[in-house]
């Protein structure tokens, strides 16, 4: 893209309201605020608080968000019905810097069979909304729905009427996760090309995750000029979820000499950020998950261990200190090899006797082939066994004596390190 001076991407944070509607996510007003409190430390532009017309629970939780948190834009999610707009207003008005969400249908399949409206009816309640929100508010978002199934004529008379209307920012949402990466670009790029007045509103996209192309559809998005996004902390959300924050945030950072964009975050919030919604929320975050799972930073094969080991810059592209983690993890397994077994020993400050290291290693490589990873337990133990170079005086037999087969190499093997 460009190499000058970056282009600022903004972050909308959207864990609170789409994240936390998908089942078995359900947060009450402390752990949302909670969560609120150190989405201000990671710097996101805007929060998205709740949908404050679905429960008192909600409206409140909003309010205590709006009132509390400074340095963002407060949001919360609005039908285009007068009842809707009403609640968020009541619920962010006192925010430094509140704006109204209004969401409502584009495509022809939610219009009719959801809505049971006209194409026309849509536009006309949709720019009734609109005009009646920015009465109350500065700010007003408005989401058609659908976008990524919609008439690309149609949203762009959509977009070009809530414009004219007063939305100061328009956000593209692929809601049910269908478009490709090029086809989602293409559209947000010929919305922004023809839909008159344009130039007044930001453009902002909202990406859902059912055929895992939420970043790369947000990537597409912002190439084809959008400057905002819509995304949650681990991607938690509707079904297979929403873009996830982490992953997007590290993409800007991480290839930012590419991209010639930037964000606000401050990513060394980013573990924590992730692990206080898994808490909270009760969900684990997938081992394998960019960025914030267990694995992101894990090595546990020789060959990648030795890589780490000579130099981080082999096999990782980005600091796990840049995410807030102190330090990759040299994981022991069946398949690390002798480089990775003596690091860890020597971080633990672990001397193996004179001459013990072939059966030290030898000891090693047989438990780690009956379990899935080798802990620093363990190692202190094979460590203190290599004194004895086989016999460790319990009676049992020199582990040696008893390479028959797999099981009985496994069986001694537990037998001898836990007695
Ligand atoms: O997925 C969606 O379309 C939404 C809107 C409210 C932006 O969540
Ligand atoms: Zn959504």
């Amino acid at each position: 893209m460009k190499d000058s001076s970056p282009d600022r991407v903004f972050i909308f944070d959207t864990t609170l309201r789409d994240g936390e509607q998908s089942p078995g996510f359900h947060l009450d007003a402390n752990s949302k605020l909670r969560i609120a409190r150190q989405l201000e430390k990671l710097g996101v532009d805007v929060i998205e608080a709740g949908f404050p017309i679905s429960s008192p629970g909600d409206f409140e939780a909003c309010r205590r968000i709006a009132r509390e948190i400074r340095g963002a834009t407060i949001t919360a999610l609005a039908r285009a019905v007068p009842e809707d707009i009403d609640a968020v207003w009541g619920s962010i008005k006192d925010a430094e810097d509140p704006q109204i969400h209004i969401v409502l249908s584009v495509s022809d399949v939610h219009i009719q069979r959801k809505l049971g409206m006209t194409r026309e009816q849509v536009l006309r309640r949709g720019a009734e909304m609109v005009a009646y929100a920015r009465s109350m508010c500065d700010k007003v978002e408005y989401s058609p729905e659908d976008a990524g199934r919609a008439d690309p004529a149609y949203l762009v008379e959509t977009v070009e009427t809530m414009i004219g209307a007063g939305a100061t920012v328009i956000n593209i949402p692929d809601t049910t996760g269908y478009c490709l990466p090029h086809e989602f670009g293409a559209l947000v790029g010929r919305v922004i090309k023809e839909a008159r007045g344009s130039d007044k509103a930001l453009f902002s996209v909202h990406c859902h995750n059912d055929l895992g192309l939420a970043v790369a559809n947000t990537l597409a998005a912002i190439e084809a000029g959008a400057r905002r996004v819509e995304c949650t902390i681990n991607g938690i959300g509707e079904r297979a979820g929403n873009t996830s924050l982490e992953e997007v945030v590290m993409l800007l950072k991480v290839r930012q000499s590419k991209l010639g964009l930037e964000c606000g975050v401050e990513t060394t919030q980013i573990t924590r950020a992730s692990r206080l919604v898994s808490e909270l929320t009760g969900t684990p975050v997938q081992p394998n998950k960019a960025v914030v799972g267990a694995n992101a930073f894990a090595h546990a094969s020789g060959i990648h261990q030795d890589g780490v080991l000579k130099d981080r810059l082999n096999y990782e592209i980005m600091k796990p200190e840049d995410v807030g983690l102190s330090d990759s993890r040299i994981v022991l397994t069946a398949r690390s090899g002798r480089h990775a077994f003596h690091h860890r020993l020597d971080r633990l400050g672990v001397k193996l006797a004179e001459g013990g290291d072939d059966a030290a290693w030898q000891r090693f490589l047989q438990l780690a082939d009956t379990k899935k990873e080798v802990t620093d337990e363990d190692l202190r133990k094979i460590a203190a066994m290599s004194e004895t170079n086989g016999h460790v005086g319990n009676g049992h037999p020199p582990v040696t004596d008893q390479l028959h087969d797999h099981n009985h190499v496994a069986d001694a093997m537990r037998h001898l390190i836990f007695g």
